[in-house]
């Protein structure tokens, strides 16, 4: 390894500890790989999670979390077609998921499978980039998984369809990238947040923004899909029995697509499947995703990289500190870390 190309990472060594930095491998690649040097890293809440508790059975610690990634390539595998040193990408991280720390977001240097990565426009800043991968990935599963909605894939001239997408939570960082696929998808969204984010969700194409906080949320919701048929409906965050109920008020379909396991007890037909965000590097969602949509969807700016990035810090070093932002609250925005 040259001086040039050690790999300096934030370890998460134990559960129940803080971030420390220290050397991590960068392994040769794998055929259908790539390797970025990170520029920018956004924080999602999984990241949190696993630094408190061992979540997921089967990864060991120590371990480097994360899954928010945007840099410029820097390597590629022999199989790779798609992208060539010196490109500006965004990707998807899925190292806790395969338990192979070279794959995690929180380093200098990531591998990640070029499926699950797209290039950016020029002018795009890599921590607005950065924003997108986890939330844009839960979403997508939750869309258009054979197992979840298996809705219409997205499409750069969409048709117009008259049934309705019900987005919960659709300031969240999973909720503003379902409201910009269903409405890419053609679908008319309806939507839930604070009356103050109203408008950044009315740009992101939702048509109608009902408060959560209001005490008759459900009527409200109900009223607003104003009795077009439900193609599906995302639960993001957010009150999941109100969700539900709307759900049981309305025509068409009963599913709901879960971030969170759902309750047994729901109304008589509603049917909830728990999202995985990170199936898609395993089934079709993924090449959907970042093959045939993200990259053209990013050059024209019919999708932008939404919740706007907060940046809150430089360096691997203040990871732990945008970790414990996140774990704090945000309202529709992304914690985001740069790396110098
Ligand atoms: N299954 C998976 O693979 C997977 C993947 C990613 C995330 N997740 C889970 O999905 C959830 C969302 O993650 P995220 O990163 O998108 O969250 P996030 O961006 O951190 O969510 C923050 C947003 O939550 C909204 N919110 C809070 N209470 C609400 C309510 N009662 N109704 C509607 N919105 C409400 C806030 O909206 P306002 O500020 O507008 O009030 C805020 O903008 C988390 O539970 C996360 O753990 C699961």
């Amino acid at each position: 390894m040259s001086e040039a190309m050690i790999n300096q990472a934030a370890w998460q060594c134990a559960p129940g500890h803080p971030l420390r930095i220290g050397v991590a491998d960068l392994p040769q690649l794998a055929t259908s790989e790539i390797r970025i040097r990170n520029a920018a890293i956004a924080i999602n809440p999984i990241d949190w999670i696993l630094q408190e508790i061992a979540l997921l059975p089967w990864l060991e610690y120590p371990a480097i979390l994360g899954s928010d990634v945007a840099g410029e390539v820097t390597a590629v595998g022999s199989g790779v077609e798609r992208f060539k040193v010196g490109d500006r990408v965004v990707g998807q991280a899925v190292g806790t998921t395969v338990n192979e720390p070279a794959q995690g977001a929180f380093q200098q240097h990531t591998i990640l499978l070029d499926h699950m990565a797209a290039p950016i426009p020029d002018d795009m800043a890599f921590a607005d980039a950065a924003v997108l991968p986890l939330g844009l990935g839960t979403a997508a599963s939750g869309l258009y998984g054979r197992t979840q909605l298996a809705l219409t894939p997205p499409s750069h001239s969409p048709s117009a369809r008259s049934e309705v997408v019900l987005v919960w939570g659709g300031s969240s960082s999973v909720g503003c990238n379902a409201i910009q696929l269903a409405t890419a998808s053609g679908y008319r969204c309806v939507t839930t947040a604070s009356a103050h984010n109203s408008d950044l969700l009315k740009g992101l194409g939702a048509s109608e923004v009902l408060d959560h906080s209001s005490p008759t949320i459900v009527d409200d919701v109900v009223e607003a899909i104003g009795g077009a048929r439900l193609a599906g409906t995302l639960h993001a965050t957010g009150g999941i029995n109100d969700c539900f109920a709307v759900v049981e008020k309305c025509v068409g379909s009963r599913r709901v697509a879960a971030t969170l396991p759902p309750p047994q007890e729901r109304p008589a037909g509603v049917e909830a499947t728990l999202i995985s965000g990170t199936i898609l590097k395993d089934d079709e969602v993924g090449p959907m995703i970042y093959r045939d949509f993200l990259p053209q969807a990013l050059a024209t700016r019919r999708f932008v990289p939404a919740p706007p990035a907060k940046v809150v810090g430089k360096g691997l070093e203040t990871l732990q500190a945008a970790m414990e932002a996140l774990k704090a609250g945000v309202s529709a925005a992304k914690i985001v870390v740069t790396l110098p």
